[in-house]
């Protein structure tokens, strides 16, 4: 192995000493160095193999179109809402990172995933730097898994885990999580920026040398990113973010990047006694718990990726006894909710200044369209008369300042999902309902041009 040295470099200008100072020679930045290591080129090889061609291995230059297609096929992971999210599946040498807070369940979907591929004949190694290997028996004990082929490693040091990784040779690794690796020839402590940022880069390089898929989890901040540095999420190939409550017990899971497929694809699970099970229907699930006939929710129906998600939009007003009424908003934007009860106080005379007004959207989703507004002014129109919506009523739409509805991207989609639910009374924009030449049966679309119109449908 060559020798490793380690440097200390600004952050601010780049400035390069072997030894650390607490105020950088280069741009008198104080307390910007940084350990990082360097290790020396490996000597290049013959000439590389087209196909193989990849960042650090000096090949030279090749035209676009003497690239050879890249056939690589994806490995489904036996769990068909991660494939979603992954874009079909794992990619030969993808290194994936995985973040979310702790208790969430990124342990056990990873362990479930580990257990299918291995079932399927692949080689699965998975290394844990927080568990025991007993625990992670006791893991599998309970999800009643326990295929052969899988291998389990209980390691934090990042040498050991680099020969046993070429050891071992799997298909899949596994590393659970990138702030407990650490590279022990660096002083700073596991978890930290450069800890975290030299062990993605050795893992990364492994990745692309070996052809191994790697699944990394990563911690996350109190502020929601993921711990440690943004630099993280620049390096790998595939960033997933998973969500929702510890409470409930719905989780979903998110890509922010994906360099082989789409972003913004949505998956849906639920934590049960026996790990995460996958949610085939969400939009009925999200709405089972609904209370028909009750005053203060509509039904709006969301885009995540390309997955149309409907979901139950609750208001709650109530009289306020305090000199600046409280608004509570759960689950979407409270400066885009004030902006809406500005809207429906000025155009459709909907008055709630002396009211407390407490927004949610149940099933802990977030609410980040434009499309959802009408749906958040009929739920507070609601509340505020008191009076329920029909039950086979869905509502979308954006506002504008003028009270005007305007036009939501992809509506078909949105309405088919809502017919498929049952819901037969759709109050969308005008626009999108005159565009909608032929829709389902039974289906009546109402066209709106504001918010007061919607109002005098509904109310
Ligand atoms: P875990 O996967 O350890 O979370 P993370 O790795 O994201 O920190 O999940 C731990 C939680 O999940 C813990 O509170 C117990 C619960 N759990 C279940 O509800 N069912 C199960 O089958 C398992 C294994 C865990
Ligand atoms: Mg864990």
């Amino acid at each position: 192995m060559p020798k490793v040295k380690s440097v200390y470099a600004c952050t601010a200008c780049g400035y390069e000493t072997p030894r650390w100072v607490g105020r950088c020679p280069g741009c008198g930045a104080w307390n910007t160095l940084e350990e990082s290591i360097t290790s020396p080129a490996e000597k290049a090889g013959g000439p590389k193999l087209a196909a193989n061609q990849r960042p650090g291995t000096g090949a030279s230059p090749l035209q676009l179109k003497d690239i050879p297609e890249d056939n690589t096929l994806r490995t489904p992971t036996g769990i068909p809402e991660l494939d979603r999210v992954l874009g079909g599946g794992i990619v030969e040498g993808g290194l994936m990172l995985i973040g979310g807070d702790p208790g969430i369940g990124k342990s056990t979907l990873l362990l479930q995933v580990c257990a299918n591929l291995a079932e399927a004949g692949k080689r699965v190694l998975y290394i844990s730097g927080e568990e025991s290997a007993r625990q992670i028996k006791l893991r599998a004990r309970r999800l009643e898994i326990d295929p052969p082929g899988l291998y389990v490693l209980a390691e934090n040091a990042l040498d050991a885990v680099e020969s046993r990784l070429r050891e071992v040779q799997p298909e899949v690794a596994v590393v659970d999580s990138i702030q407990t690796m650490y590279r022990p020839e660096m002083a700073s402590a596991p978890g930290s920026v450069s800890q975290i940022r030299e062990s993605t880069s050795l893992l990364m390089r492994l990745c692309k040398e070996t052809g191994t898929s790697m699944f990394v989890v990563g911690h996350v901040t109190k502020e929601g990113a993921i711990a440690g540095p943004r630099i993280l999420e620049h390096m790998v190939d595939v960033v997933l973010y998973f969500e929702g409550d510890r409470q409930q017990d719905y989780r979903l899971l998110r890509a922010v990047k994906n360099r082989f497929g789409s972003v913004n694809e949505l998956g849906v699970f639920r934590m049960t006694g026996k790990g995460m099970q996958v949610v085939a229907n969400p939009s009925e699930e999200l709405l089972s718990h609904r209370a028909k006939g009750a005053s203060g929710s509509a039904v709006f129906c969301g885009l995540e990726g390309s997955r149309p998600l409907l979901c139950d939009v609750q208001a709650l007003t109530s009289q306020s006894y305090l000199n600046s009424p409280r608004r509570t908003v759960n689950g979407a934007d409270p400066g885009r909710i004030a902006m809406l009860l500005a809207v429906l106080e000025k155009r459709a005379g909907q008055r709630s200044y002396n009211q407390d007004v407490y927004i949610n959207v149940a099933g802990g989703l977030e609410l980040s369209e434009p499309a959802a507004d009408l749906a958040l002014c009929v739920a507070v129109v609601s509340s505020l008369k008191d009076q329920a919506v029909g039950a086979e009523v869905a509502v979308m739409g954006e506002v504008g300042l003028a009270g005007e509805v305007r036009t939501v991207p992809q509506c078909e989609r949105r309405v088919a999902e809502c017919a498929r639910l049952g819901f037969t009374t759709l109050v969308i924009p005008r626009e999108n309902a005159r565009r909608i030449k032929n829709p389902p049966e039974g289906v009546r679309l109402i066209g709106v041009d504001t918010v007061l119109q919607a109002v005098s449908v509904l109310f």
